[in-house]
C-alpha cells in the first residue's frame, strides 16, 4: 500500500468533573488525512482547508507526531500529508488531538501496524504537547479508541475502554478564542479537600452511570466544582446554554475540552435538537458567530476510508 485516506474525529474531553481522564469520539463533525510514502526522507504537509495552519513539519501537530512515530521506526522513507480540516482549531472538540491521532493511525496502516493503540496515542502526545504545552491523552486516547474513555493514568497511559448508553450529544461552538495552554494556565494549582470530594464522588458517579445506562446518575454527576468556574467566565452565554438546555429536558453538560464550545448530553435526538435551537437563540441574541452539531458516541476511533 503507498496511500491511506482516514477520518479523524473529534472528541468531548474532560465531560464536566473528569478533567484530563475522561473523553469520547463524536461521529461529527471529522478531519480528513491523506497519507502517502515518499522515497525522500522528509515529511511534505499542504492543507486544503482555509485554517492557514503551519506547514513546516517541526510546527505543525501532525508533523510532529509523524516524525515521532518515524524516530521510534529509524524510518528511512518520508511522506506526504494533505489534511482537510472540518473540526475547527481551538473550538475545545479536539481540532488538533484529531490532526496528532489521525496521522499516526493512517501511518501505521501504511506501515503493516508495527504499533498498537496505546503507542499510537504516546506518539500522538507528541503533537499535543505542541498544541497545549501539555501531556494529556483525552482527547487523543477517544480519537485512537472510539467510544468512551477513561485514562486512570497519564504517564503510564492506563487506558480503559467504557461503554455507555445511547447518547446525544448537542454543541455549540461560539467563534471566538480560547487557547488551551491560557485555559490551563488559570486553573488553580490547589483545591481544596471539599472540592476534591465532590469532584472524585461525581467522577466515579459519571463512571458508574455510563456503565449501569442509568440516565439520571448520569444527570445528577455532570458537575464540575473545579475548572467550570474558571472557564466559564471566558465564555459568554455559558450560564444561558447550561439553564436553558436543562429546561430542555438535557442530562446536563458544560464546558467541552478547554472551550470555548459547550456541549449538554441528552437521551434522544428530539431533546437534543431543541437543546440545539435553545444554543442558537441565545448566540442570536449576543450576537455571536456560532456553529452548532448534533452527534452521537463515535463508537470506533480515526478509521480508514
Ligand atoms: N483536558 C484538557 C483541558 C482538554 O481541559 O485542558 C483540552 O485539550
Amino acid at each position: 500500500m503507498q496511500s491511506i485516506k482516514v477520518k479523524s474525529p473529534a472528541t468531548l474531553s474532560n465531560l464536566c468533573c473528569g478533567f484530563d481522564i475522561l473523553g469520547m469520539a463524536l461521529n461529527e463533525p471529522y478531519d480528513i488525512i491523506e497519507l502517502s510514502k515518499i522515497d525522500e526522507h522528509k515529511i511534505i504537509i499542504r492543507h486544503t482547508d482555509e485554517f492557514n495552519l503551519p506547514t513546516d513539519p517541526k510546527h505543525n501537530i501532525a508533523g510532529v507526531a509523524l516524525q515521532s512515530m518515524m524516530d521510534a521506526l529509524n524510518y528511512e522513507g518520508g511522506f506526504d500529508i494533505i489534511i482537510e480540516k472540518k473540526i475547527k482549531p481551538g473550538s475545545g472538540i479536539g481540532s488538533s488531538a484529531a490532526s496528532a491521532a489521525g496521522i499516526v493511525v493512517a501511518a501505521n496502516e501504511l506501515l503493516g501496524k508495527p504499533f498498537n493503540k496505546k503507542q499510537l496515542v504516546a506518539f500522538a502526545m507528541e503533537g499535543e504537547l505542541l498544541a497545549s504545552g501539555s501531556r494529556h491523552a483525552d482527547n487523543l486516547a477517544p480519537c485512537i479508541y472510539g467510544g468512551l474513555v477513561l485514562i486512570r493514568d497519564t504517564s503510564s497511559l492506563d487506558i480503559i475502554e467504557l461503554d455507555t448508553p445511547p447518547l446525544f450529544i448537542t454543541i455549540v461552538h461560539p467563534q471566538i478564542e480560547i487557547k488551551t495552554s491560557y485555559a490551563r494556565e488559570i486553573l488553580p494549582k490547589e483545591v481544596s479537600l471539599k472540592s476534591a470530594v465532590t469532584q472524585w464522588a461525581n467522577v466515579a458517579g459519571l463512571v458508574s452511570g455510563f456503565l449501569k445506562y442509568d440516565y439520571q446518575l448520569i444527570s445528577r454527576s455532570l458537575q464540575d466544582v473545579i475548572v467550570e468556574p474558571v472557564r466559564s467566565k471566558l465564555i459568554p452565554g455559558f450560564d444561558e446554554v447550561k439553564k436553558m438546555g436543562i429546561e430542555a429536558g438535557a442530562l446536563g453538560g458544560g464546558i467541552s475540552g478547554s472551550g470555548p464550545s459547550l456541549f449538554m448530553l441528552s437521551e434522544n435526538q428530539n431533546i437534543a435538537k431543541s437543546v440545539e435551537s435553545d444554543m442558537k437563540l441565545i448566540y442570536n441574541h449576543l450576537g455571536i458567530d456560532y456553529k452548532t452539531y448534533v452527534s452521537t458516541v463515535a463508537k470506533s476511533g480515526v478509521e480508514v476510508i
